[in-house]
């Protein structure tokens, strides 16, 4: 059997691969794989080990060949590929949702809020160019969190945990979901709201929803203009669900405060606005990279692999439904 890794990930466990008498094939470049690069390895494999910013759609899927039976990606989103082309060949695709890698992400949206509130970023910026001349009372003024609403868009595994962690700050919580969850609202002291109330409610709206045909560009010049004046907005979702150009002027119309971003409508492309701009914090989509959540990450995504291979149902297949049709 062949297995095709699109780029190295950390730890060892694409050695398991090989114990298990797999012929396995790494992309030799430590950088985004090309399309040639990709139709090039995939060619006669039964399985690739992709990464989030692998396009896999169902042409890329033909030219792997008939035999493709797994797509066993290292990310908890999928947005990168076609499911439903998937589904439609027979062909398993499996992502790697674990608590070590909830948690990291619930973590950097924490890092992300508080930096924005006390503005620790523009703060370190100007002490180390040399701008510190001695205690003032108003330099660097920022908000406190407690008595504050944070607004959750999308009360999921990540947007539970991050719903959580606002208790030991007092915030008030308020959140999204498909309907109202009462089990959270009791352990998490959380309250349900339409997504226009939870932006014009909140001072810190943080965005944990899957993009998807319906989440695109969610937060856009209307979505902007709904939003409490001088409040913050944290992405660390996928960058495609915000706007990035209404988020430029919600910005320099002072609608919004200020935005801490770890992804982007055009990754790795950022807006010059954007990064120019102190009122915004920026990170290289690092949500995630912990050791921890990234060693979860590659023990599942190759676990997959040798579950599927080995004829055993693997554990988080995106579409369930797949298995009783899959490929064989
Ligand atoms: C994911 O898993 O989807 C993150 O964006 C990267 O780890």
């Amino acid at each position: 059997m062949k297995i095709f890794v699109t780029r190295k990930i950390p730890g060892d466990h694409l050695e398991k691969l090989k114990k298990e008498g797999f012929e396995v094939a790494i992309s030799e470049f430590n950088r985004v794989i090309t399309t040639e690069g990709l139709l090039e390895g995939i060619k006669g494999v039964d399985a690739i080990l992709s990464l989030l910013t692998d396009k896999i759609d169902g042409d890329v899927m033909d030219a792997a060949g008939p035999q493709l039976k797994l797509i066993s990606n290292y990310a908890v989103g999928f947005d990168n590929i076609d499911i439903e082309a998937a589904t439609k060949r027979g062909i398993i695709v499996c992502n790697t949702p674990s608590d070590e890698v909830n948690e990291a992400v619930a973590e950097h949206t924490w890092a992300l809020i508080l930096a924005l509130a006390r503005r620790i970023v523009e703060a370190d910026e100007a002490t180390r160019r040399g701008a510190y001349r001695g205690w003032e009372p108003d330099i660097f003024l920022g908000t406190n969190l407690i008595g504050k609403t944070l607004g959750v868009v999308g009360l999921g595994r990540i947007g539970s945990m991050v719903a959580r962690r606002a208790q030991g700050y007092k915030m008030n919580v308020l959140y999204t979901k498909n309907s109202p969850d009462p089990d959270a609202e009791r352990e998490l002291g959380v309250k349900f709201a339409s997504l226009d109330e939870l932006l014009a409610n909140s001072d810190f709206v943080s965005l944990h929803v899957p993009l998807t045909a319906e989440t695109r560009h969610m937060m856009d010049k209307d979505t902007f203009a709904k939003m409490k004046k001088g409040s913050y907005l944290i992405n660390t979702a996928r960058g495609q669900v915000v706007d990035e150009r209404a988020l430029v002027d919600a910005l320099a119309s002072a609608q919004i405060a200020g935005a801490a971003l770890d992804v982007f409508d055009n990754e790795p492309n950022i807006s010059p606005e954007i990064i120019a701009d102190q009122k915004v914090i920026t990170t290289p989509h690092i949500a995630s990279a912990t050791r921890e959540a990234r060693d979860k990450m590659g023990e599942q995504a190759v676990a997959a692999i040798i579950d599927t291979l080995k004829g055993v149902k693997p554990q988080n297949i995106v579409d369930e439904k797949v298995w009783d049709i899959r490929r064989k």
